[in-house]
């Protein structure tokens, strides 16, 4: 089984792609305690380091670098500061890839990066990716709809893979599995949700709808592919349980009767970002443990809060999946 180092891992979504993909994931990262306790609650074996990336002096090698870098800088809910510090998370990651030399990697980013503001941050990661370690890397880099390859989600993500020079193997990025030119049609909300409760009391935000939630249509029915799952839990998109919105003037929507509304909850947000049963070690939905930090407890306002967030982070992994499992067979 070829092995995989992660960085900036959150709960594991990119990790549970490549781990479907055949890989050992043997050291996972990320600074959010509770992203390392689901992490761990589902994948118990890997050695998940919860510190800041910047202090990890040395890390074990591996043939495959896994790294999502976070996002706040440039995507569309963030401050969108291309100077910010946030922004050069990739430079650890750049480290990390000169240090290990694995044979290839994957990185994930925000499709903002594409954009004329943050141009340069991408550009700068492509060239620091282009010459990291002793050989370089031929990188590859592309925006992928997540929708694409079988997530209920709208999700645009910008996708960078490299593969060592001295390897000599080209990369082409999987072909959509889901949707109008691939043999699958899209996979629905309510193919997403099945066997889940409609109305799962305590695992949902309650919070008002206020004027900025309902200053876009937030609902998709049922047959249809969820809006972004996000990782604020107050601006999660509606359940298809809820009335429709209807528009009633320039960035202000109603709802259209006073039935019951409600948003997604965290479990059902799982499996919008396509944390499905098959994507865990034991086989079931992903666990949320009860506890933070080793035992300590929140009020249970707050580990809403934890769960919604981790799972807003998380990479789709059959995304991920599909990707991992493009790349050329050079583990042997
Ligand atoms: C886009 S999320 C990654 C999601 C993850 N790959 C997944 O699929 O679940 C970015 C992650 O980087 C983490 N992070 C931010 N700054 C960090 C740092 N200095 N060191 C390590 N992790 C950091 C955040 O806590 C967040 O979980």
């Amino acid at each position: 089984m070829p092995t995989a180092v992660s960085l900036f891992s959150g709960c594991g979504g990119s990790d549970a792609g490549v781990i479907a993909a055949g890989f050992d994931v043997i050291m996972a990262n990320d600074i959010l305690p509770y992203a390392r306790d689901v992490y761990l609650a589902n994948f118990p074996t890997t050695d998940y380091r919860l510190e800041d990336v910047s202090e990890i002096t040395t890390f074990p090698d591996a043939e495959l670098l896994v790294g999502c870098y976070p996002c706040q800088g440039f995507s569309q809910g963030g401050a969108r500061e291309a100077n910010r510090k946030i922004n050069t998370l990739y430079l650890e990651f750049a480290r990390a890839l000169s240090e290990i030399q694995p044979k290839a990697f994957i990185a994930e980013n925000v499709s903002g990066l594409r954009r004329s503001t943050y141009r340069h941050l991408l550009e700068d990661q492509l060239k620091r990716f282009a010459d990291a370690g002793d050989h370089g890397y031929d990188v590859y880099w592309q925006q992928l709809n997540a929708h694409e390859y079988g997530v209920a989600q709208e999700r645009k993500r910008l996708v960078i893979v490299g593969i060592r020079k001295d390897i000599g193997a080209p990369f082409a990025f999987p072909v959509a599995t889901h949707g109008p030119s691939a043999d699958q049609p899209y996979f629905s909300i309510r193919e997403a949700l099945e066997g889940l409760p409609e109305w799962p009391a305590g695992e949902f935000c309650e919070d008002p709808f206020h004027w900025y939630y309902l200053s876009r249509n937030r609902r998709r029915a049922w047959e249809e592919i969820s809006k972004t799952v996000v990782s604020h839990m107050r601006h999660m998109p509606l359940h298809p349980c809820s009335p429709p919105l209807r528009r009633i003037h320039t960035d202000k929507w109603e709802f259209e009767t006073d039935a019951p509304a409600r948003r997604f909850s965290y479990r059902e947000a799982a499996r919008l970002q396509g944390f499905l049963p098959r994507y865990t070690t034991h086989g079931e939905d992903i666990v949320f443990p009860e506890t933070v930090s080793g035992g300590k407890k929140d009020f249970e306002y707050n580990m809403m809060r934890h769960r919604y967030k981790v799972i807003g982070n998380a990479v789709p992994p059959p995304m991920f999946e599909a990707v991992a499992n493009a790349l050329p067979d050079i583990w042997g």
